[in-house]
């Protein structure tokens, strides 16, 4: 009997194209200026990996045996410690998880939590799309809705959220939260809180789901999410965390020992040492706020509103056209940005601007605004 596998180029449990490979003969177009192109597109971090932390990583580089998956205590309690001094959470170091940068942790929760077919994986109208990739991944249904309410009694395996947001930057406050919370303990929910963008809080201050004012002092069905990449500049080290439910996360610490899922010990070592220092962290932060206080009033003055956008790395903006017209305004220009509909049908007459690109280009996009 002649059995034809699958073939590679058949779809993968039905999942997107990957949205950026559409923004390709923009980026041809911003790149034809002629003082070159100001990607403030896909919102990589630009700025050096903090001497410390690259320090670290090289002293840790002898390191020829497997680590742990559940990574070293001292990576741990640096996590738990970062939690505490910044943003007021009280989480044990056991109940931390390394990741491998929070994306791959994003894309796998809803399988790793045994989420399937005919079950619903709540992500936000708005939102960054690999939320909707793991629900796939997982065969299950992904349904963006910021409306819990209108769901009915029924039971979902996992709900996301996401403060400061990507790519509204919208802030969700304690009182919001806590509804969230309340909702999914009564619907048996896991809420997985994407946080990877709490340091950037420029009018709000973003809280965690696990402080006390929004959980109540327990962090049942509760998971934080945690990333160093914008933080301290580590998107090329891979390096975030997950905190919380101290049953979840053990559950989570098996199927990921098996699964091979585990942070290479150099980064882990650099990682320990990024969370413990607040100096760098500060700096950069100083750096975005300089760029987005340089390009917001030139937005505004172009022509651009700009919604919500208080916390975070990006500018939602909108000048009222169609997202593609705007994008195609701007690379006119040289600027480079992503269109809103990547992130959901609502975000059709908007733009999100990432403030990542260094001084110099971040000048240049304001002068072309002009
Ligand atoms: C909302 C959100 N979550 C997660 C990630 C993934 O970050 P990383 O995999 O670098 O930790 C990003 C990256 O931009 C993001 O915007």
């Amino acid at each position: 009997m002649n059995v034809t596998p699958d073939r590679p180029e058949a779809p993968v449990n039905g999942l997107p194209d990957f949205p950026w490979d559409r923004l390709t003969p923009l980026k041809e177009l911003a790149a034809s200026h002629p003082d070159g192109i100001v990607d403030l597109s896909v919102g990589t971090p630009v700025d050096p990996v903090p001497a410390v932390v690259r320090q670290a990583l090289a002293d840790a580089s002898d390191s020829p045996g497997y680590p742990l998956t559940y990574g070293t205590e001292r990576l741990r309690s640096a996590a738990a410690g970062w939690l505490r001094r910044r943003h007021g959470v009280i989480v044990d170091q056991a109940d931390v998880l390394p990741l491998i940068g929070s994306k791959e942790f994003v894309a796998w929760l809803p399988t790793l939590l045994g989420a399937g077919p005919g079950q619903r994986v709540i992500l936000p109208e708005l939102a960054y799309p690999t939320y909707d990739v793991g629900a796939r991944l997982a065969g299950a249904e992904p349904y963006a809705t910021d409306g819990l309410l209108t769901l009915g009694p029924e039971r979902v395996p996992l709900v996301w959220v996401n403060s400061p947001s990507n790519p509204t930057g919208r802030v969700l406050p304690a009182e919001h939260l806590r509804k969230v919370v309340a909702w999914a303990r009564e619907h048996g929910a896991v809420v997985a809180s994407d946080e990877c963008y709490i340091e950037l809080g420029w009018e709000e201050r973003p809280v965690s789901i696990l402080h006390p004012d929004v959980c109540g002092g327990s962090h049942e069905g509760l998971l934080a999410v945690h990333s160093l990449s914008k933080r301290s500049n580590l998107a090329g080290y891979r390096a975030g965390f997950v905190a919380g439910d101290p049953v979840l996360i053990k559950r989570l610490l098996e199927i990921r020992k098996h699964a091979g899922m585990i942070m290479p010990a150099p980064v882990q070592a650099a990682m320990a040492v990024a969370l413990d220092d607040d100096e760098h962290a500060e700096e950069q932060r100083a750096r975005y706020a300089a760029r987005r206080a340089a390009l917001r009033p030139a937005l505004e003055a172009a022509g651009w509103k700009i919604e919500h956008s208080t916390a975070g790395l990006y500018l939602w903006a909108s000048n009222g056209a169609g997202c593609w017209d705007q994008v195609r305004a701007l690379a006119d220009r040289g600027i480079l940005v992503a269109p809103g509909d990547f992130y959901g049908t609502a975000g059709e007459r908007h733009v999100r601007i990432a403030v990542t690109a260094g001084d110099e280009r971040i000048s240049a996009a304001v002068r072309r605004l002009q």
